[in-house]
């Protein structure tokens, strides 16, 4: 069985007094049933660790691929970890756009990440000239296929579905859409993986909120979701995280 995981990413948002919504959600949600985990920018990394103290997971938004070295601006798998991060998040749409991300960089972070004992949360999506075009599958399955190092397992893989043109704009595929995709991932990750390709979790992320996540969850091979601006307030994170629990 595969483990519900409760995703937020606050992107370039939030400072220390943010980290109030930390503890507003540990205690409204002392005991989920799912996974929860929150990837702050950077800067909180280490303050957040402190204020979750193991009760919930911390990640970063992004990491290096080599280990140390001459890369002004650039934080390595390590420093994280050193942090107090379990996880981080590589591929986001917005990285991949923002900064030239290519699958093979992503691959290449992903086993910086793992063999820091990170757990990727790796990002596929496609655009919505892609999505006009029919090419979401080719589009996700090549994403999936370039960015995810060899030996991918339940517990060091996430995959996150995120259709770009979802993200932060308020719109969502069709449910059928979301299963369409997940579905694919899913058969992909089995082809390649076996056994542990059935165990990674499959996210969908792209304006979830509390109104729209109990019939996100309920959609086939959902484990849960990447949660962008509805994550920086514990009231609308709690929301999401408590459907999630009931799903
Ligand atoms: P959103 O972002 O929930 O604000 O759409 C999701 C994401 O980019 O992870």
């Amino acid at each position: 069985m595969r483990r519900k995981l409760a995703a937020g990413n606050w992107k370039m948002n939030g400072v220390k007094a943010s980290l109030a919504e930390v503890s507003a959600l540990i205690a409204a949600h002392p005991n989920p049933k799912s996974e929860v985990l929150l990837c702050p920018p950077a800067t909180l990394v280490a303050a957040m660790a402190e204020v979750a103290a193991g009760k919930i997971a911390v990640g970063g938004q992004d990491c290096h691929m080599k280990a140390s070295g001459a890369h002004t601006g650039d934080i390595a798998a390590a420093m994280l970890r050193d942090c107090g991060a379990s996880h981080v998040i590589l591929g986001h749409s917005e990285r991949r756009a923002d900064h030239g991300e290519t699958n093979a960089i992503v691959r290449a972070k992903a086993e910086a990440a793992r063999a820091e004992g990170l757990v990727t949360v790796i990002c596929v999506g496609e655009t919505e000239a892609q999505r006009d075009a029919e090419e979401t599958l080719e589009v996700v399955g090549k994403q999936l296929f370039d960015s995810t190092p060899d030996g991918a397992t339940g517990a060091n893989t996430v995959i996150a579905y995120e259709p770009v043109w979802a993200i932060g704009t308020g719109r969502t595929p069709t449910l059928a859409q979301i299963a369409e995709v997940h579905d694919f991932l899913r058969s992909e990750l089995v082809a390649r993986f076996g056994a542990e390709g059935a165990a990674v979790r499959l996210l969908y992320g792209g304006s979830v909120k509390p109104s729209n996540a109990t019939e996100i969850f309920a959609t086939s091979n959902v484990d849960g979701a990447l949660v962008g601006g509805a994550s920086l307030k514990a009231a609308d994170f709690g929301a999401i995280l408590s459907a999630l629990d009931a799903a």
